[in-house]
């Protein structure tokens, strides 16, 4: 069976676009007392992006806490936030700000027309109405977020998107000059997310045509931005996250994202920075790609974090079982017989590598 992806419906991109996101906005504005919500990450809370928002009188904004990886509770506060707002569910959700923000914009839309706990919905195709329509407006670019067809969340027992075709974005707004800003450190990890993104995908065994076409762009890009200085950095890393997004979207991650997600469930850490302490020492699997990952992270003076203290045996095994679970990762890196080559046992030695333990 050939994958039948649903895709973003519309896309702008450009320098100074963000200025269009009112007049997109008044498309959807049906009735006078129609309203949208706005999630903004709270570091522009301060800032002149908060002056730059079209708020309407009857619009809801929400600055929203990323310090942690967004979880299934927050989003359930978030929706009943939003639910509660007015007798009415809104006309549209905006996410602005990074990859966890615009995760969160996608899981409240979803969960504004789905009863129950988001929670309940982390796996495959387990949602089942249409989200409320949903925009993502990134100020960080890597993640891929805005054209997948997952939203990543914390919940109880594990790591898990809620995958699902009405997850993916209905519009998104892709202004290179949001992202010019962004703190150094967390520009590269999140742009290493991207980089890792081609990585496992053009060296997996679900490659084909398609995932390269798009990968072996992104794969460039990436290397343009980090390895070389270009005036039009910002937008090549923009789109170099859209294609890469669209090469795993039709392919699949691989053995850094599985172990990724275990690390980020186990220590809280961040999906860009969890992926880069993993990805160092994974030359096993991808020798090439963690040779220029080191080159691009001596350029950008980038040091990982090496002490993660005594992880108790208990915390290992849950890590290992989020990481597990990632059966589709598993085969795309290693091919149908993964099972016999990657253990309990073996990802528990990668983990203790990893975390020094
Ligand atoms: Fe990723």
């Amino acid at each position: 069976m050939f994958r039948n992806f649903k895709m973003v419906s519309r896309v702008v991109f450009g320098r100074g676009s963000f200025n269009q996101l009112n007049d997109i906005l008044a498309e959807k504005r049906k009735h006078t007392d129609s309203f949208m919500v706005f999630l903004v990450d709270d570091v522009f809370e301060n800032t002149g992006l908060k002056n730059r928002i079209p708020l309407n009188d009857p619009d809801m904004l929400i600055w929203v806490n990323v310090d942690h990886e967004p979880s299934t509770a927050y989003v359930d506060e978030l929706t009943r936030k939003a639910g509660a707002f007015s007798g009415q569910l809104p006309e549209g959700v905006i996410g602005i700000g990074g990859g966890s923000t615009m995760d969160l914009a996608k899981a409240v839309s979803l969960m504004l027309t789905n009863p129950g706990s988001a929670a309940d919905y982390q796996g495959w195709d387990l949602i089942k109405n249409p989200a409320v329509w949903h925009v993502g407006i990134p100020t960080l670019s890597g993640t891929g977020v805005e054209v997948s067809r997952t939203t990543v969340l914390i919940g109880p027992e594990k790591k898990l998107g809620i995958n699902s075709d009405h997850t993916v974005f209905d519009q998104i707004v892709l202004d290179p000059e949001l992202i010019s800003n962004a703190p150094a450190d967390q520009r590269f990890y999140t742009g290493m997310d991207c980089y890792i993104h081609c990585v496992e995908s053009l060296k997996g065994t679900y490659i084909n045509v398609f995932s390269q076409s798009y990968g072996e762009k992104a794969f460039d890009l990436c290397k343009e931005v980090f390895l070389e200085d270009n005036p039009e950095n910002d937008d090549k890393l923009m789109m170099a996250s859209y294609f890469g997004g669209m090469s795993i979207a039709y392919s699949q991650v691989g053995v850094c994202h599985a172990l990724s997600y275990g690390l980020s469930f186990g220590l809280g850490i961040h999906h860009g920075i969890g992926n880069c302490i993993v990805f160092d020492h994974l030359e096993e699997f991808y020798p090439q790609g963690v040779r220029e990952f080191r080159e691009m992270m001596k350029k950008h003076d980038i040091q990982l974090p090496r002490d993660f203290g005594n992880i108790e045996d208990e915390k290992l095994e849950k890590m290992i079982n989020v990481a597990l679970i990632l059966e589709p990762l598993w085969e795309n890196a290693l091919g149908t017989d993964w099972k016999s080559m990657m253990t309990r046992d073996k990802i528990k030695a990668l983990y203790i590598s990893i975390l020094g333990l």
